[in-house]
C-alpha cells in the first residue's frame, strides 16, 4: 500500500509580544512520521521510541485525532499505520504536539492525493492542539506546516499570513529539562488587560513585524517586549530573568519564552553571537544543576515536507 515519510519542524510560538498570533519554524529539529495506507479500516499508532508514556489509541494520540478528523470530513474509512519518531520532548515549549499534528495532516493529505490546501490542513492540525492544551491555537501548527514566520491574523475565520524575515537572522534556543504543560501555563494568564498595556503591546508587535519585514534589527529589538505571557509564565521557568539578561548582555536582538516554556530563545544577528549565548546558557543551567539542550538555528522557510514516498 502507499507509504510516505514526513519531516515536520519544531517551532517557536508566541514570538515576543505575539501571544497566540506569531510563530516561526526552526531548522534541523522536529519530528519524522511514517504513514502507510492499510487495507483494514483500523488506525494503528506504533509505540513511540523513547516515549513509552505517550498514548497510542487513535482517540488519544494527536496523530489519530487529526487523521480521524480529516477522514471524517471526507466521509472515508481508511486504515492507517503510523510510526512517529520524536526529537522534541512533549512539554518543551518547542511545539512537540504541533509537530505530530502537522506531520500527520501533511502525510495523510499526500497519501490521499491532496484533497485539502495547506491552509485547510492548519485547521485540522489545530484540533490536535485543542486535544492537548484545551485550546486550538495555531501559532505552532501553522509555522510547522507553512514554515517561516506566520501571523495568525484571525482565528474566526482562520487567516494565516507568511511574512518576510531577514535571511541572516539566527536563533539560539535553550531547553532546560523540566516540563511545563501548555494547558497549565494557559490557565495562569490574566484574562483582561488595561488599555495602556494594550497600546504598548500593539506598539511592540507593530515594531517587531516592521523590523522583521524590513530587516531592521533595531526595530526587532525594540519590539520584543511582551506584557501578556512572559511576565507571568517566567515564574514557571527557573532562572529566566538571569538567562534573558545573559542573552541581552551578549548582544541578542531579543529574548523571550518559546511557546509556553520552559524553552527560551534569543534572536541574534549572526551565528557566532548565537553560539556564544548558547554556551553561556549551557553553563548557566549547569550551575543551576539543570540539564539543558541548546539548539542553534536559522528560520526554516520550508515547513513540513516529504522525505520519502513509495
Ligand atoms: N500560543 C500557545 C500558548 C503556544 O502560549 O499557549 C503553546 O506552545
Amino acid at each position: 500500500m502507499k507509504k510516505i515519510k514526513i519531516f515536520a519542524p519544531a517551532t517557536i510560538a508566541n514570538v515576543g509580544p505575539g501571544y497566540d498570533i506569531l510563530g516561526l519554524a526552526l531548522e534541523g529539529v522536529g519530528e519524522h512520521l511514517e504513514m502507510e495506507l492499510m487495507v483494514s479500516d483500523e488506525i494503528k499508532i506504533q509505540p513511540i521510541p523513547n516515549y513509552p508514556d505517550l498514548p497510542l489509541g487513535p482517540d488519544e494520540n494527536i496523530a489519530g485525532i487529526v487523521a480521524k478528523a480529516m477522514l471524517n470530513n471526507l466521509g472515508l474509512k481508511q486504515g492507517l499505520n503510523i510510526k512517529i519518531e520524536k526529537s522534541v520532548k512533549p512539554g518543551s515549549g518547542l511545539g512537540s504536539s504541533g509537530c505530530t499534528a502537522a506531520a500527520t495532516v501533511f502525510a495523510l493529505n499526500e497519501l490521499l492525493d491532496q484533497p485539502f490546501t495547506k491552509r485547510k490542513l492548519v485547521e485540522f492540525a489545530m484540533l490536535g492542539e485543542k486535544a492537548t492544551s484545551g485550546k486550538a491555537h495555531a501559532d505552532n501548527v501553522a509555522a510547522s506546516l507553512l514554515g517561516g514566520f506566520c501571523i495568525i491574523k484571525s482565528y474566526h475565520p482562520l487567516e494565516v499570513l507568511n511574512i518576510p524575515f531577514p535571511k541572516d537572522l539566527r536563533l539560539v534556543v535553550a531547553h532546560p529539562q523540566i516540563e511545563v504543560k501548555t494547558a497549565d501555563s494557559k490557565k495562569i494568564l490574566k484574562k483582561e488587560m488595561a488599555l495602556p498595556d494594550v497600546i504598548t503591546q500593539m506598539g511592540n508587535i507593530a515594531a517587531l513585524i516592521s523590523g522583521l519585514t524590513t530587516s531592521n534589527y533595531e526595530w526587532i529589538r525594540s519590539g520584543m517586549n511582551d506584557l501578556i505571557a512572559e511576565p507571568i509564565r517566567s515564574y514557571l521557568i527557573p532562572g529566566f530573568a538571569q538567562a534573558k539578561s545573559l542573552a541581552m548582555e551578549n548582544g541578542a536582538l531579543g529574548c523571550s519564552i518559546s511557546g509556553s516554556g520552559p524553552s527560551i530563545f534569543a534572536f541574534c544577528a549572526n551565528e557566532d553571537q548565537a553560539k556564544e549565548i548558547g554556551d553561556a546558557w549551557k553553563q548557566f543551567y549547569a550551575d543551576l544543576e539543570i540539564d539543558s539542550n541548546i539548539y542553534l538555528s536559522k528560520i526554516n522557510p520550508r515547513g513540513t515536507y516529504k522525505v520519502v514516498s513509495e
